[in-house]
Parts: C-alpha cells; sequence; structure tokens
C-alpha cells in the first residue's frame, strides 16, 4: 500500500488519527487526514464536558462534525470517551456518592444512544488506574462511588450501543512488567470471567524518553488478547525525530502486527503542529504536512507486515 490506511489493509488493519473539528477547514490538515487513515478519533468533541455541558443538556453538534466528515469520507469512527475523571463538565466535577454515579449512567446512556450504530469502539472508560507501582484504581470522584463503577459504565454502554465493541482505554499500560499493566490485566480478566461486557482494551502509547516503547510490548499485546479481547494502539505518539524516532515508531507497528487480535493503530493526530504536546515532534506528518522518517517506517513496517 502506497498510504498508511491501504498499507494496514492488507493485513485485515485500520490506520487511524485524532481529529479537532475546528481543522477540518484546513486543507491541508484534511486531504492528509483524508488521504491516509481511515479510523477516526475526535480528539476533544466526543469527551463528557464538550457532550453535556449542563446536565441534561447534550450538544453533540462538533462531534456530529467528525462523525459526518468521517461518513462523507468512508471512515469508521471511535468513540473517546463515555466516563473519565478527566474532562468532566463543572457540574458533575464536585458530585459524589449516588448522584454522581446516576449522572455518569445517564451520560454514558445518552452519548452512546446518540451515536449508536455509527462507533466501531468506545472508549467506555479512560484512564481509570494510578500511576506508580501501587497497582491500585486511580483516585477520582467517580472511583469514590464504588469499586463496580467500571464495570456499571459497560453495561450501560452495552444496553446503549449492542453493536459497538466496548473498550478499556489508558497509558503507560504498555511495558507488561509495569504494575498498572498487571492491574489493567486483571480487571479484565475479572470482566471475562464474570460476563461483564468488555470486548477490548486500548493502549494510548504516548511515550517519550521517560517512558520509552518497551522491547517486550509484543508480549502485553498478546497476553491481553488470549483473554479474549481485541487490543488496539489508540492515541500514538513518539517524542523525538530523525532515526530514533522513526525505530521506535517500527516498533510499535511490528508489535501490533505480531498480535492477530491487534485490529488496528492509531496516532493522535496529523502533523506535528496538531499534536497536543505544546512542544516537540512526536507525529508523522512536520507542520507543513510533508512526510518524515517516522512516516515511512511506519509505512514500510505496515507492508512489510
Ligand atoms: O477549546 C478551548 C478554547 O476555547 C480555550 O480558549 C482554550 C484555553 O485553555 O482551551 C481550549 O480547550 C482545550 C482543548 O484541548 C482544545 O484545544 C483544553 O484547554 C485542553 O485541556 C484540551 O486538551 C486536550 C486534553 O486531552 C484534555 O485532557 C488535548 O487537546 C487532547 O489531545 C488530550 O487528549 C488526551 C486523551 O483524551 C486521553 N489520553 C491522553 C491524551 C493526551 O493528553
Amino acid at each position: 500500500g502506497s498510504t498508511l490506511q491501504a498499507a494496514a489493509a492488507e493485513s485485515g488493519r485500520y490506520f487511524g488519527t485524532a481529529i479537532a473539528a475546528s481543522r477540518l477547514n484546513d486543507g491541508t490538515y484534511s486531504s492528509i487526514a483524508n488521504r491516509e487513515f481511515n479510523m477516526i478519533t475526535a480528539e476533544n468533541e466526543m469527551k463528557m464536558d464538550a457532550t453535556e455541558p449542563q446536565r441534561g443538556q447534550f450538544n453533540f453538534s462538533s462531534g456530529d462534525q467528525i462523525v459526518s466528515w468521517a461518513r462523507q469520507n468512508g471512515k469508521k469512527v471511535r468513540g473517546h470517551a463515555l466516563a473519565w475523571h478527566s474532562q468532566q463538565p463543572g457540574w458533575m466535577q464536585n458530585m459524589s456518592g449516588s448522584a454522581l454515579r446516576q449522572a455518569m449512567l445517564d451520560h454514558v446512556t445518552q452519548v452512546a444512544t446518540h451515536y449508536r450504530g455509527q462507533v466501531y469502539a468506545w472508549d467506555v472508560v479512560n484512564e481509570a488506574f494510578a500511576d506508580g507501582s501501587s497497582g491500585a484504581r486511580r483516585d477520582s470522584n467517580l472511583q469514590r462511588t464504588g469499586n463496580d463503577w467500571i464495570e456499571a459504565a459497560f453495561r450501560a454502554a452495552r444496553a446503549a450501543d449492542p453493536n459497538a465493541k466496548l473498550c478499556y482505554n489508558d497509558y503507560n499500560t504498555d511495558n507488561w512488567s509495569h504494575a498498572k499493566t498487571q492491574a489493567v490485566y486483571s480487571m479484565v480478566r475479572d470482566f471475562k470471567s464474570r460476563g461483564v461486557p468488555i470486548d477490548c482494551v486500548g493502549f494510548q502509547a504516548h511515550f517519550n524518553s521517560g517512558n520509552p516503547v518497551p522491547s517486550n510490548y509484543h508480549t502485553t499485546l498478546q497476553n491481553f488478547a488470549a483473554l479474549g479481547v481485541d487490543v488496539q494502539i489508540t492515541e500514538l505518539d513518539i517524542e523525538g525525530s530523525g532515526t530514533s524516532q522513526a525505530q521506535q515508531y517500527q516498533g510499535v507497528v511490528q508489535a501490533c502486527l505480531s498480535e492477530a487480535r491487534c485490529t488496528g493503530i492509531t496516532v493522535w493526530g496529523v502533523r506535528d503542529t496538531d499534536s497536543w504536546r505544546a512542544s516537540g515532534t512526536p507525529l508523522l506528518f512536520d507542520g507543513s504536512g510533508n512526510k518524515k522518517a517516522a512516516y515511512t517506517s511506519v509505512l514500510n513496517a505496515l507492508n512489510a507486515g
């Protein structure tokens, strides 16, 4: 294949990007996005604060804009994210207990219902585990409603959109030896054993020098897949430049290709200048829209697989 999406499709996988609705009228941006990618994640537009700015008053205008662009151009959509400790609307941030639990479930139900049939996979719960060596859940207002909040969110999402794949999504879960990875693995194993509806696990894959692409990445993906879930790389970006960056990107692609249930890879933005990282050059295209060495290594790795 001569584009990322075509090369990934040769092994039945997708290649995606995060899209910001506000950039879609930038011609360079939208033409690269249309040419190279066939899975679209809304970078911010489907989050809790964007979609339910006032309790019970939903605003889907920006999210709908992205879904409509994706449909017009024949692309699938990954929904991001139904329940998260961050990017909560102001009214939710100070809620607690059963009122918050119900508000969260209502949110999951309403948003998943609005997009029913239009989303390939939802990040149902995002970033619910703590960093570091504890292996504990992350403290948050949602966690304080009870340890079962995650499974409650998954059940609500399944009821609202039975055909969407339901994913748990997190970062720093790439290295098999990390406590956070093991903790998420234990949760997924428990969910599968008890019939909690989970179909997939997303690995955000935000890498930098302090958190490099692990050499055991394929082990992580294979072990999760062996639990009976699909796995996806959902928010890939790698700080750095040149050959070193290109080699790390190649390693991520090879890890995904080595696991049959790794169904696709999404990078977290189009050009370096579109990245959430204020400085740095973590993506596949430079600020002018030129292909970087990292692009070529990803394309070659996809074609080799
Ligand atoms: O749109 C407003 C604008 O009106 C306002 O003037 C400006 C002032 O701060 O803020 C703008 O909103 C910002 C928004 O991005 C759009 O640019 C928010 O402040 C800013 O917080 C928000 O950052 C996003 C971040 O999630 C929020 O947590 C990033 O774009 C987005 O890339 C990032 O994505 C996350 C994933 O959802 C989850 N995993 C980690 C990943 C990277 O942090």
